[in-house]
């Protein structure tokens, strides 16, 4: 087996000796790579962020940013990755000499002040600055800062720039609206840029990983079936896809697994696949992945996208990851519970597969048995029609839910045929609203139901208080959500 190694900025560079459970962070760092810098340490400030060669998704290679502070740098086994100090084009000795387009505009237009953020800034802006479908967006343009009216949040600029592509960078000294201007004022990549240039190429295939370090180690198994196989001998494993909670856990929490099996690349895991009756999603593709591949196909997922975390994490956590952990307070359970998803669980014995509703047993609990792995997410077919994602957080991005609720109602003659509400953080679980479901269902959609079923849904679950909300607020936010589902579906008050 070839050793562990990664490219950065075009040299290759040898994981060895760092202990298996460095992130990639940490293994720049060490190696003279400072730019890349560590705020918080848990993908919350992007400081860390840096470029990483993925397949693409209408090119064979994406540019996509991540954070460095939450992947393992095993994980990048044979990966290419790039920092803000390979982005500009050097001279004959090797030193930077001409800025990057995203480093020129940031320095012209007042982008950074002390500094420490730029780095993460300039590497999530060059990725959405390589975005092959950038130029397709430019018609998008909203330069309000309110975003549309349509609730996707969506903030675009002249020249196609995302400006969610920079919702998981924090500055605590510029002000954002320089940083703004300099992403609104890139062009379009050069034919001759090296970068724009290698999209046309295949990224690199996932490397067959067996790193051991001390007495730790970090296996990718390439084939689903080597993957069951290796979970059942090493049951006490910890999986990861995009290693979003892997991250926390070693850096705020100190905790280093001795097995670390990696998923994120297991073919069988990365299919999206739209079928007659149900749509497939691959457990191990990235949100920003089925965004992009759905683009807008199911409105409720489109919906929830936005406002997952932030573009960095959505470039590395999945649908898998998500459900995997089992917690309360995960922005996906509820959206999925609403859709009346159901997960293919497989193991070495074959697969099975289990509705959503029926998954979640206790507090990160689950009927998952240990070896199996979530292998996809079954939405069925057809959607219903009027549908609402409503997250109340103290941030409007890149934060956890305080409570979230998902809707999704067939509403036929002015009468609920059929109601499937979804709930996250008012119980140790992601749960159904059962009763008001049944409060709903065969009502006529009006005011006077509508504030029925609002009272029957203030009753559900049992929220508690904690340091994001108490538990009265958070029954008085189910109730006001299935309100403003009805105000906006009828407009009979302002939104
Ligand atoms: Fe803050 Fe990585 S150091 S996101
Ligand atoms: Fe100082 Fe952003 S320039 S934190």
């Amino acid at each position: 087996m070839v050793a562990a190694r990664i490219t950065v900025n075009g040299k290759e560079t040898p994981i060895s000796p760092a202990p298996a459970h460095t992130t990639v962070l940490d293994f720049l760092r060490e190696r003279g790579l400072t730019g890349t810098k560590e705020g918080c340490a848990e993908g919350e400030c992007g400081a860390c962020s840096v470029l990483v060669a993925r397949p693409g998704v209408d090119r064979p290679t994406d540019w996509v940013a991540v954070n460095a502070c939450l992947v393992p740098v095993a994980a990048l086994d044979g990966q290419e990755v790039v920092t803000s100090e390979g982005l500009a084009t050097a001279d004959a000795s090797g030193t930077p000499a001409v800025l990057h387009p995203v480093q020129e505009e940031m320095a012209v237009r007042g982008g950074s002040q002390c500094g420490f953020c730029t780095p993460g800034f300039i590497c999530s802006m060059a990725s959405e600055y390589y975005r092959p479908d950038r130029c397709a967006h430019a018609d998008r343009a909203d330069r309000s800062g309110s975003g549309p009216a349509d609730g996707s949040g969506s903030e675009h600029g002249p020249n196609g720039f995302d400006l969610h592509a920079l919702s998981g960078n924090l500055c605590r000294c510029t002000g954002y609206r320089p940083i703004r201007d300099a992403a609104y004022a890139v062009g379009m990549p050069a034919e001759d840029d090296p970068l724009a240039q290698r999209r046309e190429q295949s990224p690199p295939e996932p490397a067959a990983t067996a790193y051991a370090q001390d007495d730790s180690a970090f296996l990718r198994p390439c084939t689903l079936a080597d993957a069951v196989r290796l979970l059942r001998e090493r049951p006490e494993a910890v999986v990861v896809a995009g290693s979003t909670d892997w991250g926390v856990e070693v850096n705020i929490r100190s905790r280093r697994a001795n097995c670390v099996v990696a998923v994120d690349r297991l073919p069988e895991l990365r299919a999206l696949h739209v079928g007659s009756d149900h749509i497939e999603i691959g457990a191990a593709q990235t949100l920003t992945e089925i965004e992009r591949r759905l683009d807008g196909a199911v409105p409720l997922l489109a919906e929830l996208f936005p406002q997952f975390a932030s573009r960095l994490i959505r470039n590395s956590a999945t649908l898998g990851g998500n459900l995997g952990t089992g917690s309360p307070i995960g922005d996906s359970p509820p959206v999925l519970l609403a859709l009346e998803a159901s997960l293919v669980l497989a193991d070495a014995d074959g697969e099975r597969e289990v509705p959503l509703c029926d998954y979640f047993t206790g507090y990160r609990q689950s009927v998952r048995r240990p070896g199996e792995l979530i292998r996809a997410v079954r939405v069925p077919l057809p959607l219903s029609p009027v549908t609402a994602f409503h997250k109340i957080a103290k941030r409007r991005f890149d934060d956890i839910s305080s409570v979230a609720v998902a809707f999704a109602l067939d509403i036929e003659d002015g009468t609920v045929r059929k109601a499937r509400i979804g709930l996250g953080g008012v119980a140790a679980t992601p749960i159904r609203a059962l009763a008001t479901e049944a409060a709903l269902e065969g009502e006529p959609w009006t005011e006077r139901t509508a504030e029925a079923a609002a009272r029957v849904l203030r009753a559900e679950g049992t929220p508690m208080d904690d340091h994001r909300a108490s538990a009265g607020y958070r029954t008085a936010m189910l109730g006001q959500s299935l309100l403003k589902l009805y105000a906006r579906t009828t407009e009979a008050v302002p939104s």
